[in-house]
């Protein structure tokens, strides 16, 4: 048994944490690979919430072993929390496991990530403000800090006292207060005794666990056009949520991943700026919006909302190799009299219909979607069990996007329960 990736198909707030959360009963570990606390997945349990950021959904099912992978940027602090509030709510997290390479959030990468975006004016790119962006370019620049460092407060010291001026510097081109350098050492040097007995080299004990048969889900943050490379740039996160991205972000080679699942909304969201061709300024963007409760779970802004975009997510199925689907928040349709699906996008000045998705930012942005219109189905699914229960029209509209996207659908959820979700064939 090898392992199975899953990845977000759209712009993130995919719904993965559901999704994960539905195969992590089965799993006998789940291993996050990228992002940080960026990302947000909630989770409800019998009526109760989970709000998780970092830790994987799996460490809500006693037993399963979760890993933050070395392709993870961690705020040690919101780590921490995190874990105090899992413990304090009756989860064991013995199970989870930090890798001593994953790079660490620093207090100058939450500075600049928002004099950055200052900076920019309206050219932002609507960050979390979480220091994500800052992390990554250090990590790239070769001037990161590790977790496995910060538990030699000597050696935290020394790398410090190189990084910390030309940080403090470029906080003051941008009009910031510098910051200093005792505190900080003290602050991680802290947080790293209370984080030792979870940092490990996770890239064995996943390959371990992996070689010995073991059931394990590989767990992406963001979606596939936030992806630094293959996401619509500059508009994107700075990590990679496509599943190529699980290799590098675990340490385990690509051959140990038999399958990968993309999960997608029933409709498109987006929170951040950047180009969104089918999003919706009217009535229809306004309900989705309400009826699926499209707050981010990490800033609560509202999210973008707009139709079913099949040119988008099949070029996540080509750049992530998907071989299944997810398909979540259908019963967020539920009431809508008609519903659209983007075949295609059309240029200004051109009777030319684009099937495939343009990768160039400024060409996507002149997009204008060609819409295919389907009978909804104005009736309730949220208590569907299996793809029979689900009327005509829904299941016309699951065909029609399976058929569009070139990819066959595993699952299909239709509430936020654990227990609101088809399962039309075996993930493992
Ligand atoms: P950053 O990851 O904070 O640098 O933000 C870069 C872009 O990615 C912004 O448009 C964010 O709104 C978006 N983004 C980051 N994380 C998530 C997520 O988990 N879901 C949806 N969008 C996200």
């Amino acid at each position: 048994m090898a392992a199975v990736a899953v990845v977000g198909a759209q712009w993130g707030d995919e719904g993965k944490g559901k999704i994960i959360d539905l195969l992590a009963q089965e799993a006998d570990v789940v291993a996050r690979y990228q992002g940080g606390n960026n990302a947000g997945h909630t989770v409800v349990v019998d009526g109760k919430t989970y709000k998780l950021h970092l830790i994987p959904s799996g460490i809500l099912y006693p037993g399963t072993q979760c890993i933050i992978g070395n392709g993870v940027v961690i705020d040690p602090f919101v780590l921490w929390d995190e874990m105090e509030n899992l413990v304090q709510q009756g989860v064991d997290i013995s199970g989870l496991k930090l890798s001593e390479n994953a790079h660490l959030i620093m207090p100058y990468h939450r500075v600049l990530d928002k004099l950055e975006e200052a900076h920019r004016g309206d050219k932002k790119i609507g960050t979390t403000g979480r220091g994500i962006g800052p992390a990554y370019v250090d990590k790239v620049g070769r001037i990161g800090i590790r977790l496995g460092d910060i538990l030699d407060e000597a050696f935290l010291t020394e790398l410090l006292e190189v990084i910390l001026p030309q940080k403090n510097k470029e906080i003051q081109f941008y009009g910031g207060e510098p910051l200093e350098l005792g505190k900080i050492v003290e602050d991680y040097f802290q947080i790293g005794q209370k984080l030792a007995p979870y940092i490990t080299d996770t890239s064995r004990l996943l390959n371990e666990a992996i070689d010995v048969g073991r059931k394990v889900l590989l767990e992406g943050a963001q979606g596939t056009l936030l992806d630094i490379d293959h996401g619509t740039y500059p508009y994107v996160t700075s990590s990679s949520p496509i599943a190529g991205g699980a290799t590098i972000g675990l340490g385990i080679g690509p051959t140990k991943i038999k399958k990968v699942v993309g999960v997608v909304k029933a409709y498109t969201t987006r929170v951040g700026e950047g180009p969104f061709p089918t999003e919706l300024h009217d009535e229809d963007g306004e309900a989705l919006r309400n009826i699926g409760a499209e707050f981010g779970t990490t800033t609560g802004r509202p999210r973008r909302c707009g139709w079913f975009d099949s040119v988008m997510v099949r070029y996540a199925v080509r750049v992530n190799g998907l071989d299944t689907l997810a398909i979540t928040k259908l019963d967020v349709l539920d009431q809508l009299p008609k519903i659209k699906i983007c075949v295609g996008y059309k240029l200004p000045d051109s009777d030319e219909v684009l099937t495939e998705f343009p990768t160039r930012l400024n060409v996507l942005a002149k997009c204008t979607p060609v819409y295919e219109e389907l009978d909804g189905w104005q009736e309730d699914t949220t208590s569907a069990k299996h793809l029979e229960d689900l009327p005509m029209a829904a299941r016309r509209y699951l065909a029609r996007i399976s058929e569009l996207v070139g990819s066959e659908i595993s699952i299909v959820s239709v509430g936020s329960d654990r227990r609101a979700s088809l399962k039309l064939n075996s993930i493992f």
